[in-house]
């Protein structure tokens, strides 16, 4: 049996991990550290918890006297490390913030497991979520990214992700903390904030509002199902090399209006599909028997969007065996029925302070 500490374990990553913890490993114990910052939400988490097996705590990662006494509590043997400031857009317009939580967050948990463990690293390791946003941005014909690849941050999010990737390597490097890293591409799934862009697409679509396309939505993302993620993570838990860096990606490079157009044409299906819809979502286009593709709009770009991303995972495939088991049409097809299934979990959400924030960055400007 061990003993986890989760960071982040209240956002969409960390919560899906979370559940694929528990049912995987029902007998380890978890223990949730999680601020509940506007991405955040306990709602997503609380059916999981309990005050032995998996118990939550509010608490911000950068408050190090907290930390350091929440590892003297607990003896943890592993700390998986999500929780971050993860929206790119927001790091555009305030990023000190992100600063604050990706870099001295990370350091201040670096320095308490540094110290809770420095009698013995045996049987610990501090596991590092990050992105493949540290490196960059691709040309259309060039190579995925693989762990070689040169760091090269865009934005202020991505900046300091690089910079809490390499804090944890020099924590490695010079203290032999047992250190492992993970950089994945972009997630979809089940808990995802709709400040996102497809939760975002979906829930504008299902209520008649306008799916806005920065650019010429030519920019090409590599899209992996969140259970894929945390099956990925979970074997870098149990059988990446110490020191070591993983790739993880879904292998499925597709352009922003083109996933943008394959929602819309999923979303068609279940209105014709299913009689209740109309009258649950009157605002859809779909639901006047017309496409919910009028609803898509260009807009003006993300200062700075990175053209394109694309990962390289053939280190994890040959040393661990990992496969992705999502296809997108499956992944993008469940996505949509969680969010329509979970019509309350959005709801409090876009009701609450931060429906503001995403109307006003996301609802109708051309
Ligand atoms: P998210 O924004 O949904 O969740 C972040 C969580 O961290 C929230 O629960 C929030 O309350 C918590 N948090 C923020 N600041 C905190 C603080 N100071 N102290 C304690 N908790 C705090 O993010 P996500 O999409 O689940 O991403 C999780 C991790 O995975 C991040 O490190 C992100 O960089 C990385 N990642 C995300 C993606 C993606 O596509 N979403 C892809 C690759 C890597
Ligand atoms: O690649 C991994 C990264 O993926 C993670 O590290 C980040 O935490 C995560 O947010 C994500 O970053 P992106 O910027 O790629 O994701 P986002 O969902 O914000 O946008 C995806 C693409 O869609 C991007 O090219 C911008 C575009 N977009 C986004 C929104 C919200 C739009 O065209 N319209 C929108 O309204």
């Amino acid at each position: 049996m061990s003993t986890l500490l989760i960071t982040g374990g209240a956002g969409f990553i960390g919560a899906n991990f979370v559940a694929y913890w528990r049912r995987s490993r029902p007998a380890d114990r978890i223990v949730i550290l999680d601020a509940l910052t506007y991405a955040g939400n306990f709602d997503s988490v609380a059916p999981l918890c309990d005050d032995h097996t998996c118990k939550f705590i509010r608490g911000d990662i950068c408050d190090a006297a907290a930390v350091q006494a929440l590892f003297r509590k607990y003896d943890f043997d592993v700390v998986a490390h999500f929780a971050a400031e993860s929206h790119v857009d927001r790091s555009i317009y305030a990023s000190q913030v992100f600063t604050r939580t990706n870099v001295q967050g990370t350091h201040v948990l670096l320095d308490a497991a540094l110290t809770a463990w420095k009698s013995s690293f045996d049987g610990r390791r501090f596991h590092h979520i990050s992105t493949d946003e540290v490196f960059g941005s691709l040309g259309p014909d060039a190579t995925p990214w693989t762990e070689l690849s040169r760091y090269d941050p865009k934005s202020p999010y991505a900046a300091s992700k690089a910079a809490s990737d390499f804090l944890v390597r020099s924590y490695a490097h010079t203290h032999g903390l047992p250190v492992t890293i993970t950089n994945c591409s972009n997630n979809y799934g089940p808990y995802q904030f709709p400040e996102k862009l497809i939760p975002l697409m979906i829930l504008n679509a299902v209520t008649g509002q306008k799916l806005p396309i920065y650019g010429d939505g030519g920019n090409i993302r590599d899209w992996l199902f969140v259970e894929d993620h945390c099956a990925a993570i979970a074997l870098v838990l149990r059988q990446g090399r110490l020191g070591e860096t993983y790739n993880i990606g879904g292998g499925r490079q597709i352009p922003n209006i083109e996933i943008v157009g394959l929602l819309c044409d999923e979303i068609d299906r279940r209105f014709a599909e299913n009689q209740s819809m109309p009258a649950r979502f009157p605002d859809c286009p779909a639901a006047n028997g017309e496409s919910t593709r009028a609803l898509m709009t260009f807009v003006k770009d993300r200062p700075g969007h990175d053209r394109r991303y694309a990962i390289c995972a053939d280190k994890l495939a040959h040393e661990l065996g990992f496969r992705a088991d999502t296809n997108l049409a499956d992944g993008l097809a469940r996505t949509i029925d969680w969010y329509l299934a979970n019509e309350a979990w959005w709801r409090r959400i876009q009701n609450g302070a931060h429906g503001d924030w995403i109307k006003l960055h996301y609802g109708v400007e051309t």
